[in-house]
């Protein structure tokens, strides 16, 4: 029986990619999309993601507009990262997917009280709705089956600070509401950060052999124009000739935790400093266990160490190859 999932997306090309893989694996009933600002304006992402799921044939998913900018406002877009629409070069056009009337905190309290302890959330954009969905379910932590995000850079460096990654330096405010709600439980947010998600990479070679079975079709020209901007943009910054595939890797996580390792730990988010706003501030020698911490004691968080990269990369081709070749 496959697991239902609901994505918290800010499509975002590797929020597209990771939208679907979900829905080309055989593990995942992707029950909602749920969008969020984040790399485009929630608009733009309600847009983008109708259109990726209509494209993919992704079937009766709800698809669900939600916070508008971060709980202290103040929403600054990348476009450089993402291109201005959110996917690249490519050009969207229509979308035909009708969008929920539930307001995406609503939708994944509702279908979390809804199913207790069946349904996964996967977040992969600042975690502003995830922040208003314990506002108005605050038992959200235990009736959700699983919990994953891509957010943080717990043993890394930031990608837009020195410490801080783009999903937590978003809305900081969002992210430290998140991590305090599952302190002490039993069941903890697998989190996979910078450290991991800048280990999986999509080449060129490999966006040509993912559209290779119809490299015409509507589902191919989105990814064949919407991944090499991301890689051109990772290209620029003069690292390596591919593109992170951060998000997708939140979903595998969610759906086979065994391609990473993980530790448990006590995240904090740093809110207030003059350098490290955003910063995922990580206990890894257990110093809230000494006398003179002043930290909480519980732990928080399940975070990722190290991942099976090649894994993870020819499961998404495969997937994604599959589905191109399915929907020519
Ligand atoms: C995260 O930020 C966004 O640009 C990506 O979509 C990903 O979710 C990586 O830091
Ligand atoms: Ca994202």
């Amino acid at each position: 029986m496959p697991t239902p999932f609901i994505l918290d997306v800010d499509t975002g090309v590797d929020d597209m990619v990771a939208l679907l893989f979900a829905v080309a694996s055989p593990e995942v009933e992707l029950v909602a999309a749920t969008c969020v600002t984040g790399n485009v304006h929630v608009d733009t992402v309600t847009r983008n993601t109708s259109l990726v799921l209509e494209l993919a044939d992704a079937g009766d998913v709800e698809i669900a507009r939600g916070a508008s900018e971060p709980l202290d406002g103040g929403w600054q877009p990348f476009p450089v990262v993402h291109g201005p629409e959110g996917l690249g070069a490519y050009v969207p056009g229509h979308h035909a997917k009708a969008i929920s009337a539930r307001n995406a905190a609503t939708l994944i309290a509702q279908e979390a009280a809804r199913r207790p302890g069946e349904v996964t959330l996967v977040a992969t954009g600042p975690l502003t709705n995830v922040a208003l969905a314990l506002e108005l379910e605050p038992a959200l932590p235990t009736l959700l089956g699983g919990f994953a995000l891509m957010g943080g850079a717990y043993r890394a460096g930031g990608n837009v600070t020195p410490r801080a990654e783009a999903n937590v330096w978003m809305d900081p405010e969002a992210a430290a509401r998140v991590f305090d709600a599952w302190s002490g439980l039993a069941r903890r947010p697998r989190c996979v950060g910078l450290d991991v998600t800048e280990r999986v990479w999509l080449t060129r070679e490999d966006v040509q052999a993912i559209c290779a079975p119809a490299p015409s079709s509507e589902l191919a020209t989105l990814i064949g124009q919407a991944v090499p901007f991301y890689i051109d943009f990772y290209a620029s910054t003069g690292r390596f000739d591919g593109a992170s595939m951060h998000d997708p890797l939140a979903v595998a996580a969610a759906i086979d935790p065994s391609v990473c390792e993980w530790i448990d730990t006590r995240v904090e988010v740093e809110l207030a400093g003059r350098w490290t706003r955003g910063e995922t501030v990580t206990d890894l020698l257990d110093i809230r266990h000494t006398r003179w911490s002043e930290w909480a004691k519980e732990e928080n968080a399940r975070i990722a160490v190290s991942v099976d990269a090649p894994r993870v990369v020819a499961r998404l081709i495969e997937r994604l190859r599959g589905l191109v070749s399915e929907r020519a």
